[in-house]
């Protein structure tokens, strides 16, 4: 049974991780991987190919950045001769990037069965370019794998078959699991000076968050003052450091002392880092899975979250973009940290191996 594989955008590398792990220990699944290039900088991709050692993709499609109507359609023009010439049984597409509906549609446009794995997550804000990727690729899936109950309970007021709907378990857990004691020898903090528990770490790279100046605007006056009271570490997305570049909020960064930019992080550095940090400040959806599973608590820069399991069962809060209500959820926060939490279902490390088992019973 042979199953390509899409990865694409550097958070689909983690989940793809745990899958070829899986399908590679399978007897009966022959994994092909095609990597769409969507993100192609050594620290967006190839760091991660080889810290979690994922094989060399079989094929790279190097469709590299454009608009999204370029970039998507790059990928189904660069993916359709592959489908083509491997005939797969089967086509598999992990999370809600751009190269993951891109591939889906070439896939059922031939006829080849698509498995969305992390499919029936909903945020239910249709501005953000990853809700539209989802619902378009859960409404032409065959398979569909969840992580959470959400998407189960989202997948069936859509009106989908419960018979193609499994609940599985978080392949992005998988790989933290897997690589959780690798990571903790990492030397970040050493490197960075910093020590356990003395630091924020922040991500951020939505663009509702960083095209717009008003509102990164707003987080960075948060920020301001949260940098004197903890240094704050922050590993740069190439979207963000451009719009810092070609704004006045650059400068506005350069004054903070405390708000350290360093470069993109590999895996098990940033997983060490999220690990020993007294808060994490995010707009990304895996940070607030892994901060869940890590017991850290975790401030979501968003008005929403497709991932509510994360605020049920985890130590995520769902805080938005206003300067205030930043800094209360920030100390407010700070008294929980350490508390202990019970992992969502199944986030247990075995994702990955349920959807093989599923995958060759159902494709046999
Ligand atoms: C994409 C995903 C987003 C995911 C994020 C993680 C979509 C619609 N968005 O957003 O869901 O959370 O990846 O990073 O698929 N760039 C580089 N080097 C790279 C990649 C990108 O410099 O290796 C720069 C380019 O200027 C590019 C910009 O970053 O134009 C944005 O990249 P793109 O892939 O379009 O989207 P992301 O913002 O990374």
């Amino acid at each position: 049974m042979k199953i390509i594989n899409v990865a694409g955008a550097r958070p689909n590398f983690m989940k793809i991780a745990a899958l070829m792990d899986a399908f590679g220990r399978s007897e009966a699944i022959e994994p092909f991987l095609v990597h769409t290039g969507q993100h192609y900088d050594e620290r967006m991709s190839d760091l991660f190919f080889r810290q979690l050692d994922i094989p060399a993709p079989d094929v790279n499609l190097e469709v590299g950045s454009g608009s999204h109507a370029v970039q998507t359609a790059e990928i189904m023009r660069r993916f359709e001769p592959v489908l083509l010439e491997q005939a797969p049984d089967a086509v598999l597409v992990v999370g809600d990037v751009n190269s993951t509906i891109a591939c889906g549609l070439v896939a059922v446009k031939l006829g080849v069965t698509l498995i969305h794995v992390e499919a029936g997550l909903r945020s239910f804000d249709r501005t953000m370019p990853e809700e539209i990727n989802r619902i378009a690729t859960d409404a032409i899936s065959d398979l569909l794998f969840c992580s959470e109950p959400s998407g189960v309970k989202n997948l069936a007021d859509e009106g989908v078959d419960g018979d193609r709907v499994f609940l599985v378990g978080n392949v992005m857990i998988d790989t933290l699991l897997k690589n959780k004691a690798k990571a903790d020898a990492s030397t970040i903090l050493d490197d960075l000076g910093l020590t356990p528990g003395g630091y924020a770490a922040l991500t951020l790279h939505r663009p509702a968050n960083v095209d717009d100046p008003t509102v990164f605007g707003r987080i960075l006056d948060a920020l301001q003052v949260i940098q004197k009271d903890l240094p704050i570490i922050f590993p740069i997305h190439p979207r963000t450091r451009k719009n810092l570049e070609e704004t006045d909020l650059g400068r506005r960064v350069e004054g903070m002392a405390g708000l350290r930019l360093i470069e993109p992080a590999g895996y098990l550095d940033f997983l060490k880092l999220m690990s020993e940090a007294r808060i994490v400040l995010t707009d990304s959806g895996g940070i607030q899975e892994e901060t869940t599973i890590l017991g850290v608590p975790c401030l979501t820069l968003r008005e929403n979250t497709e991932r509510p399991v994360t605020c049920e069962a985890g130590t995520n809060r769902i805080v938005g973009t206003d300067t205030d209500k930043i800094l209360a959820a920030y100390r407010d926060a700070l008294g929980h940290r350490g508390e202990t939490v019970e992992p969502p279902p199944l986030w247990d490390g075995r994702a990955a191996e349920r959807i093989a088992e599923i995958l060759t019973e159902r494709l046999a």
